[in-house]
């Protein structure tokens, strides 16, 4: 692995850094990611268990796969590129986590500022009062349970194919992106939109992009430097050099 120096003096002088993250950078916490070797949609319908309309078909068996999710993220702990973002919060004034992954993971590394572009497996609301609750809440329902306050059905709060992101939070992360001096993509294919707009922003923004990832992506010439490695060696070396130098 092979870290530019001049990334490195150009973090030096950062003010606000961006982390942009997808599924891989959970994959060292062994959760698998969605595409790629062994990525879930390979052998999973993503049509079936990750859409509107296949839960509405099927409400049961896509309750029941967010269960068995819930139940590997739970058995699971942040890695070490969970927590070298979390400690970059030691040298910035400003450091923004942009996710696509709804594991929790980041926020049990300890990082403070994280938008959540696809919402949070740990939670769940009702589709037609909009009450949400906590995952404990139903943890041993096998079954879609119904709402206590109106009966409806209660649905995990992520984000289905096909359906808009919380805007609130997209706008947020854009502006974040636009006003980063550094923006990280990590772990992430780059191909579902809108969340791939977000290191477009950044670049748009001037901000100097710097991708790791374990093979090119989508994104990659696009890119000021892309490393490849885990994120869970890359991002402790980074610090480690900055640590070096500061
Ligand atoms: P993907 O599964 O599409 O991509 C994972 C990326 O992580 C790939 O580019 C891998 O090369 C890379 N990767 C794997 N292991 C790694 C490691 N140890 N270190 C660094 N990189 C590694 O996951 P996402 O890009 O997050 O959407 O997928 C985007 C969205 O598609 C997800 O949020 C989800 C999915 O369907 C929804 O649920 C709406
Ligand atoms: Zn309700």
């Amino acid at each position: 692995m092979e870290i530019p120096k001049t990334l490195i003096e150009k973090l030096k002088s950062a003010k606000s850094i961006i982390f942009f993250t997808g599924a891989g950078i959970s994959a060292e916490s062994g959760i698998e990611t969605f595409r790629g070797k062994g990525g879930l949609w390979n052998k999973m319908s993503a049509q079936e268990l990750a859409s509107f309309d296949g839960f509405m078909k099927n409400p049961d068996l896509v309750w029941e796969w967010y269960q068995y999710r819930r139940k590997i993220v739970r058995e699971t702990n942040p890695n070490a590129g969970h927590k070298t973002i979390a400690d970059f919060e030691k040298h910035f004034d400003e450091v923004t986590v942009v996710t696509q992954n709804v594991d929790n993971l980041h926020k049990r590394a300890g990082s403070s500022s994280i938008l959540e572009l696809h919402g949070n497996i740990e939670r769940n609301y009702c589709m037609d009062c909009k009450t949400f609750y906590g995952v404990e809440k139903f943890l041993e329902s096998e079954e879609v349970p119904k709402c206590e306050k109106c009966g409806g059905m209660i649905r995990p709060d992520v984000v289905w194919f096909g359906e808009v992101l919380p805007q609130d939070i997209f706008a947020e992360a854009e502006r974040k992106a636009a006003e980063s001096d550094i923006c990280f993509i990590v772990g992430t294919s780059a191909v579902v939109y809108p969340a791939a707009y977000i290191p477009i922003a950044a670049k748009r923004g001037g901000s100097v992009l710097v991708e790791i990832n374990i093979e090119p992506t989508e994104i990659t010439n696009q890119t000021d430097y892309s490393i490849k490695g885990k994120s869970g060696e890359v991002l402790p070396e980074i610090f480690k050099m900055l640590k070096e130098i500061t």
